[in-house]
């Protein structure tokens, strides 16, 4: 691969062209030069390493080459692409150009080499797809940089080779090495292009020695065995403070998030964003780091039985609080105060949140002067503080929620700011005010309290005595540290808060998978080992805690080893170490060791920080503590890291971390809902902020359960007020938070397999590629790492139950189906059947090598792996079969349905049609009807005067249906109706105009014929045609109802025995139909009755 193309591995701005071609043109001309392509024994992710570093590749022995292919080599691999020429370029080369004149030549030479080669060694290429150069290929060589990678496989076992080794690896850039199943990291102070995407890919299920080490091999074994074993997983990184614990934690929880792809993408992000977010509160500059945690950390990230990311949750120990006030010279506040500053002054919000543009507050204030110049020109405090905006809305903090941090950050700026004057009278020279009110006015109002209050809950404060409450005033400087105090405990509060809003928003969503069927892999990040000038009562907590950490370490790589070999009878090498229980029991026993005493002194008011540094003396009295003479206020210790003088001066006050009652009585009284609740609710016994229960708004109790579980969104600024919950005003220590954090990170790190990440720092100056062996060496010293590397390489790190064991990998011995007995034969087929050898058996245990145990697991998972593609197979082939036989029932359903609809179409559109030409036929008749009584209205008018006999009958009636003919052929209207019905049988508008009686003006003459009983009705029909554009109507009308309801009452009335026709019985008509024979002219009904009746009175006066 082309240098540029590594380098855009990592670097999105660079970029590369067509030219990489041409280095890969360069490779294949060594590869066919050589038979092998450069760096080709070395593992691919090394090459990446190596490529960027080393210089442009050569064929091996350019003197046996002409002198333009060496030329055109070097031309191809010009490591600056800018510099290498383009593919039209090379034509040019002498090289190429030679070889274009002598094609045939070159051809009977090549066909000559590869005769010779054939003959030398018939196989021309390896399963590697090499050519076959004769040189072999270094299997030898490749295994050697595996072992190369772990210093248990290190012949000689003394503290010379082992920092040679690391030394070598570090110049190399080889940052990781591996202690057996331990991680050591040394920081190398410069980015490397070795957490990429790529990588993670690369350390993903893999075997271990497959690869380099790697921070990310660490997170995959925690990954691996938490899926495997169903079992919590902790990660422990330790190291000095500025050798690299916080960086690798990062790039763990950026692989566990790669490992744990969840489907919601949202999670991820979130996650990833927690650290930032969190450090931005935590973390600040120190003489040693210029981002040093100062805050204990420990982040799980739970994950669901199959692997899924699921939620994460962080616990924070021990803030440096007092760091808010003051910070050592060369030292800073908290990163975050630096970000809003800038972030505030470049949106001009700085009056907004009442901070002076030109001086820093005292609170940021350094020594140098030059902060606020650094706010305003440093482009990367702006940056930040846009980053912590965006981590804000990502993880799912409100802009209000985000604005109230920011007033609170604001008020403690301001607050620092509050400056106190002795008032001096005759009788009282120990009260204290405010001389300038602007600050006071500005702290209070940014916070939402009243300045008097605020103002007399600094200077004075209440004293309960005998039953009487008396105000006494402050003096300057108790005033001051009522101010500080306020101050500290608004930051501590906040950051407490901000950690547990943090957990909500990040808590699994029950709907996914209950908490309790989830497994987690917690990562402690704490505070490192710290040796400053001067070093105070911070230092010693922090000391402490890896004073703890490292006894942890010592417990499960020395301790419980070493006990097990005793009661199971192995027989093993006692490996020496140095065990600093007997220190951390100095610290930490009751009722004489250094906290309790510490606590002890803090009770008497009249203790001075001397006289704590005295009992100190008198009662430790062991070879880690001494007093220097000649230094007051001072006392060492010597820790398992080295020796630490600290500073007693302030410890007592620090300890008793007092914030008197009336300063939490008026926080309280704020109109800032934040404010109110962080001195509300009340601390746990770890010195945070408690968790609370928050209050369910309307909106989100209506939701459906599936967006409100897990993620309810709550009004997160109103907590419920339980009848027991109120802020305890027991007097709490420091000393007695610190106790109760360590015991609990404990307990939770108990739960978890341990993963260890040792961190080293090469140098103090923080140079890359510097390596200073003694420093190096005092901390593999005081870590134990020597001594690690001798007990993983002739101890068993893992010892494990038979019970457990046959359970574990019976499947790689017995059939899946068997329940094998938990008894040391069945152990011992397992093992013999894996084909491991060195391992030993106890009394009830298996004790393995740490890489046996990695063996095991992937040979179970193969064979794991083998059932799950059987499963899969068989899962498919009967979905398969069912898929089919669904799908054939649901085709012959589909095909019942279908003919089952079209006969019920059929039969509706049938009777759709026959009752329409019934409504047709019946109107003819009626039509026609109405014609013959025209016809035969004149005649009865003409016979008036003479009795019709029925001698004549048969004349008159042919005469009269011929004559109806003849005027039915005139009625065209009619005629064209009903020949249109007997075609379409639909009832298209054009057919609905035949039928209807058009409207009152096409009817009117029907009821004129009706009415005048003559043939004066047809010709006035005639005279009035139907307008254009007249709508016609519809038969089923109610008007047409009502004439042929009238019709049939009429001839009813008319006394015809025949009973009337219903509406829509069809008859067809002809002129011998009894029907047309009992009409008589004289039964026409007379013209007045017709005329009263209501529809034609209607439907005239319409
Ligand atoms: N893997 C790494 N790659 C590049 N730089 C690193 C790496 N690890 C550490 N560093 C550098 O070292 C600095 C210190 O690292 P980090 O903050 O992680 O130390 P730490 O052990 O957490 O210290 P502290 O105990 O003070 O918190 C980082 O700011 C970074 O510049
Ligand atoms: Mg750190």
């Amino acid at each position: 691969m082309a240098p540029e193309v590594i380098a855009c591995e990592q670097q999105y701005d660079s970029s590369y062209d067509a030219r990489c071609d041409v280095w890969s043109l360069g490779i294949t001309a060594i590869e066919l030069g050589d038979g092998d392509p450069p760096l080709f024994d070395m593992h691919p992710v090394k090459t990446l390493f190596k490529i960027p570093r080393n210089p442009p590749p050569t064929l091996l022995h350019p003197e046996k080459w002409c002198e333009e292919f060496n030329h055109f080599i070097s031309q191809c691999l010009i490591k600056d692409f800018e510099r290498r020429p383009s593919v039209t370029h090379l034509l040019d080369h002498p090289f190429i150009k030679g070889a274009h004149e002598n094609v045939s030549f070159l051809q009977k030479q090549l066909a000559k080499v590869l005769g010779d080669q054939m003959h030398l060694n018939p196989i021309v290429k390896t399963r590697h797809e090499r050519m076959h150069t004769g040189r072999p290929y270094h299997v030898k060589d490749a295994e050697k940089y595996c072992l190369d990678d772990d210093l248990v496989n290190l012949e000689v076992l003394d503290e010379e080779t082992i920092i040679h080794q690391l030394q070598k690896r570090y110049m190399d850039l080889l940052i990781y090495t591996y202690v057996g199943d331990i991680l050591i990291a040394l920081n190398p102070f410069q980015n490397l292009s070795i957490y990429s995407p790529q990588f993670s890919r690369l350390y993903h299920g893999v075997k271990r020695a497959s690869n380099p080490p790697h921070i990310f091999a660490s997170a995959d074994a925690a990954y691996q065995c938490m899926v495997t074993f169903s079992k919590d997983q902790c990660i422990v990184i330790s190291g000095e403070s500025g050798s690299g614990k916080t960086e690798s934690a990062h790039l763990i929880v950026q692989h566990l998030t790669f490992l744990g792809k969840a489907n919601n993408q949202t999670l991820r992000e979130k996650i990833l964003q927690v650290n930032s977010l969190v450090e931005a509160f935590g973390n600040a500059c120190t003489a040693i780091n210029d981002n040093s945690s100062r805050f204990g950390k420990y982040l799980e990230m739970m994950f669901t039985p199959t692997g899924a990311v699921m939620g994460a949750r962080i616990s924070e120990y021990l803030l440096e609080k007092s760091r808010v006030i003051k910070q050592a010279v060369g030292e800073k506040n908290f990163h975050i105060f630096y970000y809003i500053y800038a972030g505030l002054y470049h949106q001009k919000k700085l009056s907004e949140f009442r901070l002076p543009e030109e001086n820093p507050p005292r609170y940021i204030a350094d020594e140098t002067g030059r902060v606020m110049h650094d706010i305003i020109s440093k482009e990367s405090y702006q940056r930040q503080f846009e980053a912590i905006q965006h981590c804000f809305k990502i993880i799912g903090f409100t802009d209000k929620e985000v604005h109230l941090v920011y007033r609170i950050l604001a008020g403690i700026l301001n607050i620092g700011n509050i400056e106190f004057a002795a008032i001096s009278s005759q009788h009282q020279t120990d009260k204290s005010e405010v001389p300038n009110a602007e600050a006071l006015e500005n702290a209070a109002s940014i916070l939402c309290i009243s300045p008097d209050e605020l103002q007399e809950a600094l200077t004075s404060h209440c004293v309960v005595a005998r039953g009487e409450t008396i105000v006494r005033a402050n003096t300057v400087d108790r005033a001051a540290d009522v101010r500080d105090a306020m101050s500290k405990a608004l930051y501590g509060r906040l950051f407490s808060w901000i950690v547990n809003r943090i957990n909500i928003l990040l808590q699994p969503d029950k709907n996914i998978c209950s908490a309790a069927d989830g497994m987690n892999v917690g990562i402690l990040d704490i505070f490192g080992f710290e040796n400053f000038q001067r070093n105070s009562f911070e230092q010693l907590c922090i000391n402490i805690a890896n004073e703890q950490i490292q006894y942890y370490f010592n417990q499960h790589v020395f301790a419980l080893e070493q006990m097990e070999y005793q009661n199971e009878g192995i027989d093993a090498t006692p490996v020496e170490y140095e065990d600093n229980l007997p220190l951390l029991n100095m610290f930490l026993q009751k009722p004489l060791g250094l906290l309790a005493l510490l606590d002890e002194e803090s009770r008497f008011p009249q203790a001075t920080d001397q006289t704590l540094v005295d009992k100190f003396e008198d009662n430790l009295r062991c070879k880690y503590f001494w007093r220097p003479k000649g230094v007051e206020l001072c006392f060492g210790i010597q820790h398992y890291a080295g020796k630490v003088l600290y500073d007693a001066s302030g410890v007592l006050e620090k300890n008793r971390d007092t914030l008197p009652a009336d300063v939490v009585v008026v926080l309280r009284t704020s109109e800032n809902k934040l404010l109110q609740q962080l001195f509300s609710i009340p601390l746990t016994k770890t010195g945070n902020l408690a968790q609370t229960r928050t209050r369910v708004t309307a909106s989100s109790r209506s939701l459906p359960p599936h967006f409100s579980a897990g993620r309810a969104k709550v009004d997160t600024l109103e907590v419920i007020r339980h009848p027991e919950e109120t802020t305890s005003m027991k007097r709490q220590t420091m000393a007695s938070y610190f106790r109760y954090s360590l015991m609990e990170l404990l307990s939770k790190m108990v739960i978890g397999q341990p993963h260890f990440v040792r961190c080293i720092k090469p140098n103090d100056n923080r140079e890359a590629l510097k390596f200073s062996r003694e420093r190096v060496l005092a901390q593999l010293r005081s870590t134990g790492i020597l001594e690690t590397v001798s007990i993983r390489q002739q101890g068993y790190s893992h010892r494990i139950l038979f019970e457990e064991f046959v359970k574990r990998y019976y499947y790689l011995a017995f059939r899946a189906h068997q329940t094998p007995l938990a008894s040391k034969e069945n152990c011992i087929s397992i093992l013999e059947k894996s084909r491991l050898d060195h391992w030993v058996l106890g009394k009830t245990k298996v004790f393995l090598k740490y890489y046996q145990v990695e063996q095991l697991n992937l040979l179970l998972r193969e064979v794991i792996g083998r059932v799950v593609v059987l499963q899969a197979y068989t899962k498919g082939w009967l979905g398969a079969r069912r898929y089919k036989r669904v799908r054939e029932k649901r085709e012959k359903g589909a095909t019942v349905i279908q003919s089952a609809w079209r006969g019920y179409e059929a039969r509706r559109k049938f009777k759709k049609i026959s009752n329409r030409r019934s409504d047709s036929a019946v109107y003819i008749q009626a039509v026609l009807k109405g014609c013959i009584d025209h016809k035969s209205s004149p005649l009865a008018e003409s016979s008036s005067g003479h009795a019709e006999t029925s001698s004549n009958s048969a004349v008159a009636e042919k005469n009269r249906l011929s004559e109806a003919q003849s005027s039915l052929k005139e009625c065209d209207v009619f005629r064209g109706h009903a020949n249109k019905h007997s075609v379409s049988g639909t009832d298209s508008p054009s057919s609905q105009t035949c039928h209807a009686a058009p409207d009152h003006q096409g009817l009117r003459p029907l009821g004129a014929t009706l009415k005048t009983g003559s043939e004066n009705g047809l010709a006035q029909k005639q005279r009035t045609p139907r307008r254009r554009c007249q709508q016609p109507k519809m038969l089923s009308s109610p008007e047409d109802t009502m004439y042929y309801n009238q019709l049939n009452g009429t001839l009813e009335y008319q006394g015809s025995k025949r009973k009337p026709r219903k509406l829509g019985q069809i008859k067809v008509l002809d002129g011998e139909d009894e029907y047309y024979k009992a009409l008589s002219p004289v039964d026409s009904v007379p013209e007045e009755d017709n005329s009263a009746h209501p529809f034609f009175l209607s439907s005239s006066s319409k």
